[in-house]
């Protein structure tokens, strides 16, 4: 099994730079599963079904969130019924969003779950024991290849969680941070990890931000409006491929630049 996983994809200028790369990275790598972590698409703050409409047309099977999934008040009730859209499973159950997608295609079965982490981050359950708890009530049913989106600022957390999971799952990959890591690897019992995958979006930013917006705030301490960048497009992702008994054998990490820039929003 073939899988595609897109890093934060921020604005604009992400889906510019996804939609761009698609057929690209779909001649190369023939992906099964094409997912991405969706919690930054309109605008940097959550998404919307117009936003994510034309990933799903593309061929996205399914997104994840993250803490700001939720930023869009329009968009609840599209989240609460669109079930492509993966929450995180340790935010309370009254939160919209689907907590386990299980994926099909052409015969192949893929399940995705996400968590966010707790460490400088907003309040949440904890992970390892969400983790555990998923484990405990899933294991006796069907038995298919899951993938974990872990959401989480600290890379101890994430690589923590990553061995708490080897074994139990596909991979662990680490979202949110926007800055992609190079410490992809597969456990030593078969899951695949890496700390994070990075931000498919504007690279000429900070972390999708408008660089000089974040320069000045730091100088200044004064608070301003935070603006999309569209500039130095780039595709950060995961390629994944699972032996039939769901064991990770390969994770290679996709880091894309894209030519031209979008125009804002
Ligand atoms: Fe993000
Ligand atoms: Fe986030």
């Amino acid at each position: 099994m073939r899988i595609i996983f897109f890093g934060d994809v921020y604005g604009k200028a992400g889906r510019e730079a996804l939609l761009s790369s698609l057929p690209g990275l779909k001649d190369e790598f023939r992906p099964d599963f094409i997912l991405a972590n969706a919690e930054n698409l309109a605008d940097g703050k959550g998404l919307t079904e117009k936003t994510l409409y034309p990933l799903l047309q593309a061929g996205v099977h399914a997104v994840t969130g993250g803490n700001h999934l939720w930023d869009r008040a329009e968009s609840l009730s599209y989240i609460a019924n669109q079930n492509k859209i993966i929450k995180p499973r340790n935010y309370p159950e009254i939160t919209p969003g689907n907590p386990y997608g299980v994926l099909e295609n052409e015969g192949l079965k893929l399940g995705i779950i996400s968590l966010c982490g707790q460490i400088y981050m907003p309040p949440c359950d904890n992970p390892f024991t969400s983790l555990q708890n998923f484990w405990d009530h899933q294991k006796d049913k069907e038995d298919i290849p899951i993938i974990l989106d872990i959401h989480a600022e600290s890379t101890s957390e994430k690589r923590a969680l990553g061995w708490f999971a080897d074994g139990k799952l596909a991979a662990v990959l680490g979202t949110h941070t926007h800055i992609q890591t190079a410490d992809e690897e597969i456990l030593p019992q078969g899951t695949a990890y890496i700390t994070d995958i990075g931000m498919t979006g504007s690279h000429d930013s900070v972390i999708g931000v408008r660089k000089e917006i974040i320069v000045n705030k730091l100088i200044s301490c004064i608070p301003s409006r935070y603006e999309s960048s569209h500039l130095g497009l780039q595709v950060n992702a995961v390629f994944l491929e699972l032996d039939n008994q769901g064991k990770a054998c390969k994770i290679e990490r996709i880091r894309r630049i894209i030519e031209g820039e979008t125009n804002a929003e």
